[in-house]
């Protein structure tokens, strides 16, 4: 029992300067700002046809399109504000839930796909 406390300590001290350099690594590399890193083509479109079809696409075709760059990046504040009502208010979307709201995680991309200067 003890043996296996100290051997874990070891180990995540002799690991502990190659977790900081690769960190320090990726910094250098302006990882963080590298455009393309969220594109529509690549990361929005998927989410929105998962959750936004079909009402939104041209299967449906009554509400508003949403299925070009164009339209999402005119309607962008729009979108944002309503996916992250909370679900029971009215103008939430996806429209009364008849699709699973969106993560966290998937609401950061729309966020992070808008300071990127909405990519294509
Ligand atoms: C089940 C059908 C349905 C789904 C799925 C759906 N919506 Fe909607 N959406 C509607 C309806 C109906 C309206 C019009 C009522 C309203 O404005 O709240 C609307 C309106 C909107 C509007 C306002 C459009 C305008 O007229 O200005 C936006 C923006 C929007 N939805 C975004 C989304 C997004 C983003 C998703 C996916 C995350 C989504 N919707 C999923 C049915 C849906």
């Amino acid at each position: 029992m003890k043996f296996r406390l100290v051997f874990a300590i070891l180990l995540s001290i002799l690991f502990l300067p190659f977790c900081t350099s690769t960190k320090k690594g990726q910094a250098n590399a302006h990882d963080s700002a590298k455009p393309g890193a969220i594109s529509y083509q690549k990361d929005i479109l998927p989410i929105m046809q998962a959750r936004c079809t079909p009402c939104h696409f041209p299967e449906q075709g009554k509400k508003k399109m949403l299925d070009t760059y164009g339209a999402v990046k005119n309607n962008l504040d729009d979108i944002l504000t309503r996916i992250q009502l909370p679900p029971g208010d009215e103008k939430f979307m996806p429209f009364k839930s008849k699709k699973e709201p969106l993560s966290d995680s998937l609401v950061m991309v729309f966020k992070q796909w808008k300071n990127l200067g909405m990519p294509e």
